[in-house]
């Protein structure tokens, strides 16, 4: 089975600290020969895009890029907004679309969200659709009904679905790995079992290899240890093993 590693790298990265680590990943890559059964996803900053683009380009790397988000349209008169057509020309593959803190800090809702994956779609681009539930939501016992309810609208466009608790983002307390289980198997009949999911909050070296063991589970979406070298090749290289012995 294909692993899927998504390192979000949000906002924590220079562009000169993107294009380090790049490098040095494409050493490991290389050393390690990792690409067969895991599929590696970098999400820079949209200002280090191109020149993480550049750095694997150059080095014939299977490594993937993913834009942290895209605008609804490819041009016009929308100031600030990043063309998912020139995002696909600069290198990207993927799209991150609704992340939990572009829904909360850029008070993006579901008909926007669902926007963005149409144009992002149009220009190419595969789909990292993220949804997630407070704890609110979770304690008041609404959780994969909010969850099933962001993803309606948008799953037969989606080419991967991250689910990330929102209070187990960047908290070091990610959820209980049985409830992940569940929220899993309530997305794969949501969305269909053909769509890979993966899971997102406080994933760190000590914990993937009990996610990525999950039913219904093909991944991981790392944010805070996916910014240094140590901690987001340990995550690659546990991915690895787990692959390996599911091959035997
Ligand atoms: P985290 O972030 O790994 O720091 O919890 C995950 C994410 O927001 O994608």
């Amino acid at each position: 089975m294909k692993r899927y590693i998504v390192a979000n790298w949000k906002l924590y990265l220079s562009v000169a600290k993107s294009v380090q680590l790049a490098q040095q990943l494409v050493r490991f890559e290389r050393a390690q020969k990792i690409g067969r059964d895991v599929e590696v996803i970098l999400a820079p900053s949209m200002l280090a895009l191109s020149a993480v683009a550049l750095v694997l380009k150059q080095a014939r790397s299977k490594i993937k890029i993913a834009a942290q988000d895209c605008w609804i349209a490819d041009e016009g008169a929308f100031t600030g907004a990043t063309s998912p057509r020139e995002l696909r020309r600069a290198g990207a593959s993927f799209v991150l679309i609704g992340h939990s803190e572009r829904r909360q800090h850029g008070g993006e809702d579901d008909a926007l969200l669902a926007k963005k994956v149409a144009a992002a779609r149009a220009a190419g681009l595969k789909i990292i659709f993220c949804v997630g539930e407070t704890k609110e939501e979770r304690n008041a016992g609404r959780a994969h009904s909010i969850v099933r309810g962001q993803v309606r609208g948008v799953k037969s466009e989606i080419d991967l679905l991250a689910y990330e608790p929102r209070w187990a983002i960047g908290t070091g307390l990610p959820i209980e790995p049985h409830e992940a289980a569940q929220m899993h198997e309530v997305l794969a009949k949501e969305a269909g079992n053909d769509v890979p999911i993966c899971y997102g909050g406080s994933v760190s070296e000590k914990n993937v290899a009990q996610f990525l063991s999950l039913p219904h589970t093909n991944g991981v979406l790392i944010g805070t240890a996916s910014s240094t070298y140590a901690s987001l090749t340990a995550i690659i290289s546990n991915a690895r093993k787990l692959s390996e012995r599911s091959l035997v």
